[in-house]
């Protein structure tokens, strides 16, 4: 049994989720080949640590020396991604970064060279790849099931940003966050739009900030001004001449937030949503009639993944689904000293979203 010790830099939102999923991962998939121990903590209030962490440190440098570390899974603000993922890649460790791995494509592809050249075993949360659906809809575009695809829609529509009393963060401005909602949110559908559909050519985005200036705490009548977009909509055409949209949004009031993505080909449409994340619904125009549940044609990689996705009994809510599947593969690919499945998001592919991002940000 190989025993990963994992230090966690950053502990806010996403960390817990990736904490969960850790913790919980023994007890939905009993056979994994590895036991996953939660490490030291670096973060800025260590106050609030639970009792299952090993400890909190009180630098980079005494999480890196602590006896037994195996990886590091950094889930800080972007703009301290860059300082923080290359001393743990200097140091030699296994690294899994949040997204977007930097601020920019300069630091991103700065970052990649670094874990390419140490040779160490990289991923970030690029964790769509890992939704069920997301991989079956691959396979049946792969598979010519709708024909050529003519267009899409990719829509990532939150809605927590339309309360004008939410005080600023580091998610409101660009020297912290590198954008706003196309970059916290959108890069989820650009990766995945080029898993499933290919290389991304030329673009053209248009964005707007709704809420231009924000409390500076909860409750101050103080005001800062926000420098990113609540919403980003993109045209893009593919390397396949398939053109489409990507929209992100902040500020749209649905009940249950979704990401949707719906593709048209010439012999049919597929339609994904997190409201069903295990199967795409396939819609074949000749026969006019639906398709959904296990698809014959799935490739090896759909089938990988829906024995390290939870199931139905298990469902702890996509979000952690995703990350558990997502860090599981991460935790395979560090047992086996390579990358096992050339689907993992490595910073290579993050490196690649992120020039899609820059494209869209300096416009
Ligand atoms: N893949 C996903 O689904 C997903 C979802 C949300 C966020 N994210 C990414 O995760 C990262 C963190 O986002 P979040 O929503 O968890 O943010 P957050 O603000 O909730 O948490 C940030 C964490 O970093 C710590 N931190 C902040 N400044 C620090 C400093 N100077 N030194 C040490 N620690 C510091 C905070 O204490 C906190 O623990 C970002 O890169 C974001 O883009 C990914």
């Amino acid at each position: 049994m190989n025993k990963i010790k994992l230090g966690f830099i950053g502990l806010g939102y996403i960390g817990k989720i990736h904490a969960i999923a850790c913790f919980a991962m023994p007890l939905v998939f009993p056979d994994l080949p590895f036991e996953v121990h939660l490490g030291p903590v670096y973060k800025r209030d260590l106050l609030s640590l639970p009792h299952f962490f090993e400890k909190g440190v009180k630098s980079i440098g005494e999480l890196l020396d602590a006896e037994g570390l195996t990886a590091v899974d950094i889930c800080t603000p972007n703009y301290l991604h860059f300082e923080e993922a290359m001393k743990v890649i200097d140091r030699g460790y296994d690294i899994y970064l949040e997204k977007p791995i930097g601020l920019n494509g300069d630091e991103a592809f700065k970052i990649k060279e670094a874990a390419i050249k140490k040779n160490v075993i990289n991923q970030t949360a690029l964790m769509y790849r890992f939704m069920p659906a997301v991989a079956q809809a691959r396979d049946m575009v792969k598979n010519g099931e709708i024909g050529q695809i003519l267009n899409f829609k990719a829509m990532m529509l939150h809605s927590g940003y339309l309360d004008p009393n939410r005080p600023i963060s580091w998610k409101m401005k660009k020297a912290t966050c590198g954008g706003g909602a196309i970059v916290d949110m959108g890069i989820h559908l650009i990766d995945a739009v080029r898993f499933m559909l290919g290389e991304i050519t030329s673009l053209r985005a248009q964005s707007r900030t709704f809420f231009k200036q924000r409390p500076s705490k909860q409750g101050s009548n103080i005001m800062e001004d926000v420098d990113v977009d609540d919403w980003t909509n993109v045209d893009v055409e593919l390397e396949s001449g398939a053109w489409g949209s990507i929209e992100a949004s902040r500020i749209s009031a649905e009940m249950e937030e979704e990401t949707r993505f719906e593709i048209y080909g010439t012999k049919g449409s597929i339609m994904i949503s997190t409201k069903h994340p295990d199967y795409a619904i396939l819609y074949k125009k000749q026969e006019n009639r639906m398709y959904s549940g296990i698809y014959d044609g799935e490739g090896a990689f759909t089938k990988y993944v829906r024995t390290i996705y939870p199931g139905e009994k298990f469902s702890m809510g996509y979000m952690v689904n995703m990350h558990m599947a997502s860090l599981i593969n991460f935790f395979k690919n560090i047992c086996e000293g390579r990358i096992v499945y050339q689907e993992t998001p490595t910073f290579e592919e993050a490196y690649k979203d992120q020039l899609i991002l820059d494209k869209i940000v300096n416009v």
